[in-house]
């Protein structure tokens, strides 16, 4: 491994344990396949953090990103690619129709925190404890792993301007606005996708929303990993939430470095306050086009195929552990998922803590990685799959996970 590189990665989610001594160094990436450096092929589950919906290096986008870079890929002005791929994205994410794009999720949380704040003259922001709403410094608070995120202490965590809400209880809410008349928003997760897919009880974002409303605060829909992962849209509308803001990224762009706020109207116009946003990179050219030409992919894909073809593919996850005589499950959708060494899948963070199994999933991670396929190596984490995986490369998958399933105790 490098000298120089802080351990070896730029970021944290890149850890890998070394297989046979040796670190796992990507050479190359196309449709659902990576390549090592020593030429070995996986099938990918690990997809860019789930930014690479089509599966990788998709030809439209390639294209019309090559074309934006050899028109120049840094202009400093507005260029037209940016509202024409605003438009796009606000076609699929109305009634949020009013778009602010930047260069990660972390950014794009925080200028929809930033906005809310702005909007509502109020001071705090509320988040999922074990959610994860990116890396700047308050919003970490409570992320899945730390302390803070099981709320056991008997007054509310709080870093900054960002307090922690318990996820699935319907009560907690209630408590919260009770407890303080400053909040300008709530973050919510469709899914705590980041704590190991665990679900939203029914009815329960639809009932923050509500609390959140009646006490004069905003809905933020925090879809950097689920919008566009269901269908070519937010995810929140589907749980009977319609978000004030939403901050969405991965999907859209296919990979490259772009996110995006999306927010009514009235609301985004508190944007447009000095100071409010910045960035140099901040809808660029490159980014614009890759929105833009994954949009138009997106919009005539055939998501519920992949979602039930996912679907098959946990099943036969779980089919191939029953058949050792090893109970597993999993949670989330078809398009992403965690794998469970549990008979039963999660319902709160409490539960996903219980059972998440550190040195398994490592082993899993192992033994998969031997027989040509790549899953994330830490419990939490999830697989996902994009248009790429095709029937073949899904079989081919629940093959490698059958024909390792009874390594986990050597791995
Ligand atoms: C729900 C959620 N929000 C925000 C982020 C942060 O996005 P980025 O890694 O692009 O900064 C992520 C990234 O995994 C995420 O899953």
């Amino acid at each position: 491994m490098g000298l120089h590189l802080v351990g070896g990665i730029s970021s944290a989610g890149r850890a890998v344990p070394p297989l046979d001594g040796r670190p796992l160094l990507i050479d190359r990436a196309e449709g659902p396949w990576l390549w090592d450096r020593d030429g070995r092929r996986y099938v990918d589950t690990a997809l860019g953090f789930g930014a690479t919906i089509l599966g990788h290096g998709p030809e439209p986008v390639i294209d019309a990103t090559t074309a934006a870079i050899r028109s120049g890929s840094m202009p400093a002005f507005a260029h037209a690619g940016e509202e024409a791929a605003a438009s796009a994205l606000a076609a699929l994410t109305a009634p949020l129709t009013s778009v602010v794009f930047t260069s990660t999720g972390s950014e794009a949380v925080h200028l929809a925190a930033r906005i809310a704040r702005v909007a509502t003259g109020r001071g705090l922001v509320a988040k999922m404890a074990a959610g994860y709403d990116g890396w700047y410094d308050d919003v970490t608070l409570g992320q899945a792993g730390s302390a803070e995120a099981l709320m056991r202490a008997n007054s509310r965590p709080r870093r900054g301007g960002t307090l922690l809400l318990r996820y699935n209880d319907f009560e907690d809410v209630e408590r919260l606005f009770a407890e303080s008349d400053d909040i300008a928003a709530v973050l919510i997760e469709p899914m705590l996708a980041n704590a190991g897919c665990v679900p939203a009880a029914p009815g329960y974002l639809a009932h923050v929303a509500a609390v959140a409303r009646r006490h004069g605060a905003l809905v933020i829909s925090d879809e950097v990993l689920m919008g566009f992962r269901l269908r070519a849209g937010l995810t929140a509308p589907a749980e009977g939430v319609e978000p004030d803001l939403a901050t969405v990224g991965k999907a859209i762009g296919s990979g490259f470095a772009v996110a995006a706020v999306v927010g009514r109207p009235d609301v985004m116009r508190a944007a447009e306050g000095a100071g409010v946003r910045a960035g140099t990179y901040s809808g660029n050219p490159v980014a614009t086009a890759a929105v833009l030409a994954t949009l138009a992919e997106l919009k005539a894909a055939d998501y519920p195929a992949l979602l039930a073809r996912g679907d098959r593919l946990r099943a036969a996850i779980v089919a191939a552990f029953a058949a050792i005589g090893r109970s597993v499950s999993t949670s989330g959708f078809g398009t992403v998922f965690t794998l469970w060494f549990a008979d039963r899948a999660p319902t709160t963070y409490a539960e996903a803590a219980a059972i998440a199994d550190a040195e398994l999933t490592r082993r899993w991670h192992l033994a998969l990685r031997r027989r040509g396929a790549l899953v994330m190596p830490f419990p939490f984490g999830r697989l996902y799959l994009s248009f790429s995986h095709d029937e073949p490369v899904c079989a081919e998958l629940a093959s490698v996970v059958a024909a390792s399933a009874g390594d986990l105790d050597g791995a």
